[in-house]
């Protein structure tokens, strides 16, 4: 692959990091899942790609998100986020906020509409992510950072290119059924190899989830998420316990890039959707520079709703990045800018086409809501396609 050569000092760090999933995978008599590489690769401390000081977004990084790009998803954020807080609790929860910049958006939007926060809540599994957001946040006082879920929660969450960055799990079909794919060591290569291993009964019940599994051809290689699946369970937990302890109703919005389950494991999409962002390059090689390049993979809308209905909430949305932002009236919001002012309405115009057009963000990136005792905007029902899932 001709990607930018990296730092040395980068370098030295990815092989420490090598070192010790190899460690790992030794311990192990030479095979983890390869949900477990994935996890060590992004979240290993000082050495994972999200705990160590890679730029990772914006840019100067290695891939960039819809907050990244404009302030003005954020405000549209904002406006949704101020109907639901009205019919639950003043409070924000975000899973996974990157730079900050979504809060900062959010908290800025709901301040100039004249609505209050009384916490705004962010969990991240990055510590060198949550510095950034405690400097880009410091003058909002009412944000608070948790290391964990608590117990009850009622208000609404958020998360966006979150459940996107959650392990996955490789299974491959063979002639005699479906396999793990896992990983081991290349000794010849002093980096790792694919093992593929009988599914035990874990890997199992995930494939017996993928619909009409039987009919995929011989070598189909794709993705399970028992991670993303884990925390939708454990989000709803949280929230009917927040339910059962105030009476209060909650809704959560996660914003990612995936299909429901009859789109994503289609025939044709015979390698899965696993991919990494190494400085705007993508490419398919989650060997390549452990801890120097992000790891993610498509979201099964599907699986995640099924997961918080499962949990005892009721599914409140589903809809095209681009059908939920109109809803939520980014095209007014970017009219605050007079078109006849070029030079500031143009940068604009360009960041809500690549949020809204089909053939960039508007359609691979969809918007789910799942909640309790929540009535969304007719507006954003419109949209909906939760029939689709
Ligand atoms: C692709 S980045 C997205 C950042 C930001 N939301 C944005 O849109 O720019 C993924 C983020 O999710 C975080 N993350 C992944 N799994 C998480 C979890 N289980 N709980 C909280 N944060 C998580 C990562 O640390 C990282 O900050």
């Amino acid at each position: 692959m001709q990607l930018p050569e990296p730092h040395p000092d980068a370098l030295a760090a990815s092989s420490q990091l090598r070192q010790l999933i190899a460690a790992e995978i030794a311990q192990h008599s030479g095979w983890i899942p390869f949900s477990r590489f994935m996890e060590l690769a992004l979240y290993a401390p000082t050495f994972g790609y999200y705990s160590g000081g890679a730029q990772k977004l914006g840019r100067d990084g290695d891939f960039t998100t819809a907050p990244e790009i404009t302030p003005l998803f954020g405000a549209a954020l904002a406006r949704v986020a101020a109907d639901l807080i009205a019919q639950t609790a003043p409070q924000i929860m975000e899973f996974g906020a990157g730079s900050g910049k979504l809060a900062f958006d959010i908290l800025s939007e709901l301040g100039a509409m004249g609505v209050h926060v009384e916490q705004y809540t962010i969990l991240d599994l990055s510590g060198e992510l949550r510095a950034r957001q405690e400097h880009l946040l410091r003058d909002f006082p009412q944000v608070v950072w948790q290391q964990q879920m608590p117990h009850a929660y009622s208000g609404l969450v958020i998360g966006n290119e979150v459940l996107d960055a959650m392990p996955v799990e490789l299974v491959v079909k063979t002639a005699t059924g479906w396999q793990q794919r896992g990983v081991g060591i290349d000794v010849g290569d002093n980096g790792f190899c694919w093992i593929d291993r009988p599914c035990g009964m874990e890997a199992t019940a995930l494939v017996a989830q993928i619909p009409q599994a039987d009919a995929l051809p011989i070598g189909y290689l794709t993705e399970v998420h028992p991670a993303a699946q884990g925390f939708m369970y454990s989000l709803a937990d949280m929230l009917q316990a927040g339910h059962r302890l105030h009476g209060q109703g909650s809704a959560a919005i996660f914003i990612d890039y995936g299909f429901p389950a009859a789109e994503f494991y289609l025939d044709q999409r015979t390698q899965g959707t696993l991919m990494c962002h190494y400085r705007h390059h993508a490419h398919p090689e989650p060997f390549y520079l452990p801890g120097l390049q992000d790891i993610t993979a498509h979201v099964d809308f599907t699986a995640m709703a099924q997961a918080a209905l499962d949990g005892g909430l009721e599914l409140l949305g589903y809809a095209s990045q681009a059908g939920f932002l109109m809803a939520a009236g980014i095209g007014e919001l970017l009219l605050r800018t007079s078109p006849d002012d070029a030079m500031r309405y143009l940068p604009q115009a360009n960041a809500v086409q690549k949020l809204i057009s089909p053939a960039e963000m508007g359609e691979l990136f969809k918007v789910l809501i799942v909640g309790r005792d929540i009535d969304l905007a007719p507006a954003l029902l419109r949209n909906d396609r939760s029939h689709r899932l």
